[in-house]
């Protein structure tokens, strides 16, 4: 009968030391990651200097042996990469070379690398479980349905809307939703906004994004609080960010699809808070959006308080479990 006992404050036992590990161990995992992004050195930092002391700076230079004399150049603008950037992206810890031919040592570059063929995301995050939140598949099956991927044969890709060089994941961890909601909408704007990029890709004309628009009041409050994606994608209840770019025809202009009870925003912008709130929700009831995200924004108050409880727990546990030993022990020695 003591061995079943025993048994039975195990099965509670067992839980909460898991999860007294794990949330903390989560909490620690965050802080861990904001240190880190002001002190991590990448281990190829040397060896990418290689290329960054040309396509890190406006200017670059050389030597000339014939006239024995250094001479300084502009690097093209589109050439140029912010080490900064850089080294907080998504792939901060490639080295340059992972990505580019060898070839790209030697300057003046091989003229055969201009067509260099590049990998496509899927290559190494496609099917991979440690990829699997980002859901990589459905993404591409919606992509390649998309406006966009019919220019697949003059150079679309991936790689357009993310910046090989700069890109980082910023919605899924946002802590200033006005940022990442800047930083969305300039992928978009990086070709919609600039006809050198626009036109490398379509025969069209430019197309004034602002004139386009202005069927929307208060346009710029608009662009500050909305993406492009929440109109112009079809919702995705699946994926966090849906990624089908619909035909113009069906891009969402009725001011009710947001300003309602049952806005669209709360599958889109507001996904990951909105879950929770939807039933308390009405639009016009403005606050209410506002809330919800600032209730997002302490999640991790509430992660914390909940791990505090569950040590504190685990340890009367402990505790409680050595009191009833000893005391058994004492007992069997007494008797
Ligand atoms: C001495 C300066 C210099 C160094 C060092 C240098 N590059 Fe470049 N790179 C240039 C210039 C100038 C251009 C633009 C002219 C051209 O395309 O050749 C360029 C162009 C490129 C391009 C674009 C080619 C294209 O066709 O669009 C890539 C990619 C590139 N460099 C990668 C690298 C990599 C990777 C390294 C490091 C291994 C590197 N470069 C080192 C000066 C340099
Ligand atoms: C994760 C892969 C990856 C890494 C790492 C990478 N590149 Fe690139 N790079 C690419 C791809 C893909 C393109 C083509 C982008 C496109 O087609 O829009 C590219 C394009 C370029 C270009 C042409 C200009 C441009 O932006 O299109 C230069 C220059 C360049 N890379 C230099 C570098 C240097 C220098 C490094 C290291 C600091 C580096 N790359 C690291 C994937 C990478
Ligand atoms: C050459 C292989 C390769 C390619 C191509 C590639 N990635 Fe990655 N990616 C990685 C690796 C490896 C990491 C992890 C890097 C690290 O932890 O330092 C990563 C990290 C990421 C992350 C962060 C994941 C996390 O949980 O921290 C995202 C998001 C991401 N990649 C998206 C993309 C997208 C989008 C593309 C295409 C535009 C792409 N990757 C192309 C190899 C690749
Ligand atoms: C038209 C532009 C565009 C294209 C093309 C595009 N993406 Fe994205 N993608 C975005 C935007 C915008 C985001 C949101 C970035 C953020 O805030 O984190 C995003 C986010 C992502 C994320 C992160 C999602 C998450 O859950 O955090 C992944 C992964 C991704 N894209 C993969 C891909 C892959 C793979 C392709 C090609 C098959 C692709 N994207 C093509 C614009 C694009
Ligand atoms: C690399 C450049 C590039 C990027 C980045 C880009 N686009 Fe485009 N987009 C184009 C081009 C080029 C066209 C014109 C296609 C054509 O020829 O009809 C286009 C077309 C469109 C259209 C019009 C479709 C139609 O039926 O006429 C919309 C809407 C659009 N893009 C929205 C977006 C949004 C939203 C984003 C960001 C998530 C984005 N684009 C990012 C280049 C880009
Ligand atoms: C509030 C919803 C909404 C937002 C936000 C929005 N759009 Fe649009 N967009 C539309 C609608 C609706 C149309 C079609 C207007 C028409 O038919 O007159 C349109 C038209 C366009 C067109 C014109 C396509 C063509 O073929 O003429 C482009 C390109 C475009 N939008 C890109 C963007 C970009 C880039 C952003 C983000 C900076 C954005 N949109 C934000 C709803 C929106
Ligand atoms: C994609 C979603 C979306 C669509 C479509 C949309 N809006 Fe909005 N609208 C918003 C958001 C988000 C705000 C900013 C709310 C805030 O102040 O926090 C806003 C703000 C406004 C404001 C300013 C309210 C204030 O507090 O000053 C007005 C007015 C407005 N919208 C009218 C319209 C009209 C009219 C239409 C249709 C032609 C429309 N909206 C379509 C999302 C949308």
């Amino acid at each position: 009968m003591p061995e079943n006992k025993h048994y039975f404050f195990l099965i509670f036992l067992v839980p909460v030391l898991f999860l007294s590990g794990y949330l903390p161990a989560v909490s620690q995992e965050d802080q861990n990651s904001n240190d880190q992004e002001t002190e991590w050195v990448s281990e190829f930092y040397e060896e990418n200097e290689q290329c960054f002391k040309c396509h890190g700076e406006a200017k670059y230079s050389l030597y000339d042996e014939f006239s024995e004399r250094e001479v300084h150049k502009l690097m093209c603008e589109s050439r140029v990469i912010n080490r900064d950037k850089y080294y907080i992206s998504n792939h901060k810890s490639f080295s340059c070379l992972d990505c580019h031919d060898g070839g790209y040592q030697d300057f003046p570059h091989p003229v055969e690398l201009r067509t260099e063929e590049h990998y496509a995301c899927l290559d190494c995050h496609g099917y991979d479980e440690n990829y699997a939140q980002y859901h990589f598949e459905e993404i591409e099956e919606e992509y390649v349905q998309s406006i966009h991927a019919e220019l697949e044969e003059e150079g679309f890709n991936c790689w357009k809307c993310h910046n090989p060089h700069t890109y980082h994941i910023s919605i899924r961890n946002t802590t200033n939703l006005h940022e990442t909601i800047a930083y969305d909408n300039n992928i978009c704007l990086d070709c919609h906004s600039n006809f050198n990029r626009f036109q490398l890709l379509t025969e069209r004309d430019e197309i004034n994004i602002i004139e386009r628009h202005d069927w929307l009041p208060n346009q710029a409050l608009h662009f500050g609080n909305v993406r492009c994606i929440e109109c112009h994608t079809q919702v995705n209840d699946s994926i966090l960010v849906a990624h089908l770019l619909l035909p113009i025809e069906q891009a969402v202009q009725r001011c009710v699809e947001c300003h309602s009870r049952d806005s669209r925003l709360l599958t889109t912008l507001y996904k990951f808070e909105a879950k929770k709130q939807r039933t308390r929700a009405g639009f016009w009831n403005g606050a209410v959006l506002k809330e919800s995200y600032v209730i997002g924004a302490n999640r991790n108050l509430y992660l914390n308080i909940i791990s505090i409880t569950i040590f504190f727990l685990t340890i009367a546990g402990i505790l409680a479990h050595l009191f009833f030993r000893m005391k058994a022990k004492s007992n069997q020695t007494n008797s």
